[in-house]
């Protein structure tokens, strides 16, 4: 293998300096120390446009929206359905409709839970998840099927965080009613093979809800080509704001799924003898939602855009590359999740060392990463360890970050000795 210091530097398929502009974060310092940042699985930071989209809507075109004839009301209306449009062509949806606005990636599951799952879920039933789910995509489904009776399966992975297909096929049959599966593991990385996991699910009569945090912020997607029945993720998480996120689901399922919350917007008409809804996506958007939100998280989409992302794809398959073979080099480390195929995001423990506490270390060097069980306890528990250290990577990010985030668990070893 090519030493590391030889190694070529990456393909300029990206202009780094200038995407570093962009995010005015990565250019603080913290603990009086370069900031790297190393959360992005936890959350991005956002570009200037974002920022300014957000400040823009708030400062001169603020009105609510689908209800004022004003002008601000109906300017502030298009644009936030201007952003449904863009988010739909940024996953490749056959309509806007089949868009729904949620808070994030968390109640995007609930909703289908709650909604499609209390309807077409009854005693006997399973629903089918994988065992490197965020808790975000077990608890909704174990919920459901204690109150119906119904029974979750778990898919298995390999010691290396792979999936193991033919285990999950084996896992179907007439009674699998729901896949619940992640694009890519929040804890680990690894990549699902999505398309053929919905292939193999609709041969058994199953929905595919794709939990897609950690999918769309590092891969291309195509709802359409994957044939997933519905797919979520969060804006914050490809670097648009907190507090709006995203539902795609198959028309023809969300025209037949019963309202989640009530309230205003939602409804078609509203008497004492009955309520009749909308149709989607409004009767699944009760309430004023996050209007700037779903503004910034269309800024977000067109910066992704604009810096394409095949390539972000590969400026990043090339660091987490650098990353591991850097990381491997450090006495006492466990890369945890080494699956083939996985997104940029980089597990860890070294020797005895609390993840905590090196995490703590990494701090006063500047170096943000998550420390815990990422909200993957039952991944955890597949590799008996506690927490890890986690290093979830950007586009943003450098190969000298990753040689500080080295030379930080060098010191971490010798503090520890
Ligand atoms: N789901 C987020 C993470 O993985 C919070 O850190």
């Amino acid at each position: 293998m090519t030493a590391l210091a030889d190694r070529p530097a990456t393909a300029p398929i990206i202009d780094i300096a200038k995407i570093r502009r962009d995010f005015p974060v990565l250019n603080e310092k913290v603990r009086d120390k370069k900031l790297a940042y190393f959360d992005n699985g936890a959350t991005t930071q956002k570009p200037l446009t974002v920022i300014y989209a957000m400040q823009r809507f708030y400062a001169a075109e603020n009105a609510n929206i689908h209800r004022g004839v004003h002008f601000l009301s109906q300017q502030a209306t298009f644009a936030y359905e201007r952003a449904r449009g863009r988010i739909g062509q940024f996953v490749n949806a056959a309509e806007n409709a089949e868009i729904i606005f949620v808070r994030g990636t968390t109640e995007a599951i609930n909703l289908v839970a709650q909604s499609y799952g209390r309807r077409h879920i009854g005693a006997g039933d399973e629903i089918v998840v994988s065992h490197i789910e965020h808790h975000s995509n077990i608890v909704p489904w174990q919920m459901l099927a204690e109150e119906k009776g119904a029974t979750v399966k778990v898919a298995p992975i390999d010691e290396t965080g792979e999936f193991l297909f033919d285990e999950f096929e084996k896992l179907l049959s007439e009674r699998s009613k729901i896949v619940a599966i992640t694009h890519a593991s929040n804890s680990l990385g690894t990549i699902l093979p999505i398309k053929e996991i919905a292939a193999k699910a609709h041969e058994h009569g199953a929905v595919v809800v794709v939990d897609g945090a950690q999918g769309v912020p590092h891969l291309p997607v195509d709802v359409q080509d994957l044939d997933c029945d519905f797919y979520a993720f969060s804006g914050h998480k490809i670097f648009g704001p907190t507090g709006v996120g995203v539902l795609y689901g198959k028309k023809a399922l969300l025209q037949d799924m019963p309202p989640w919350e009530g309230g205003g917007s939602m409804i078609e008409r509203v008497s004492f003898a009955g309520t009749t809804y909308a149709p989607p996506p409004m009767r699944f958007e009760a309430g004023t939602p996050h209007i700037a939100g779903g503004i910034g998280l269309e800024a977000a989409i067109d910066y992704v855009n604009s810096i394409g992302r095949e390539n972000i794809a590969a400026y990043e398959k090339d660091l987490t590359t650098y990353a591991h073979e850097a990381l491997q080099e450090i006495p006492g480390l466990r890369l945890i999740g080494t699956a083939r195929n996985k997104v940029a995001v980089v597990s860890f423990t070294l020797g005895e060392i609390h993840p905590h506490d090196i995490g703590t270390i990494l701090d006063t060097e500047g170096i943000a990463v998550r420390a815990g069980h990422h909200c993957a306890q039952p991944t955890m528990q597949f590799f008996q360890v506690p927490a890890t250290v986690r290093a979830s990577l950007a586009f943003y990010n450098t190969r000298d970050e990753i040689d500080a985030l080295v030379r930080a668990l060098h010191k971490a070893n010798e503090v520890f000795q």
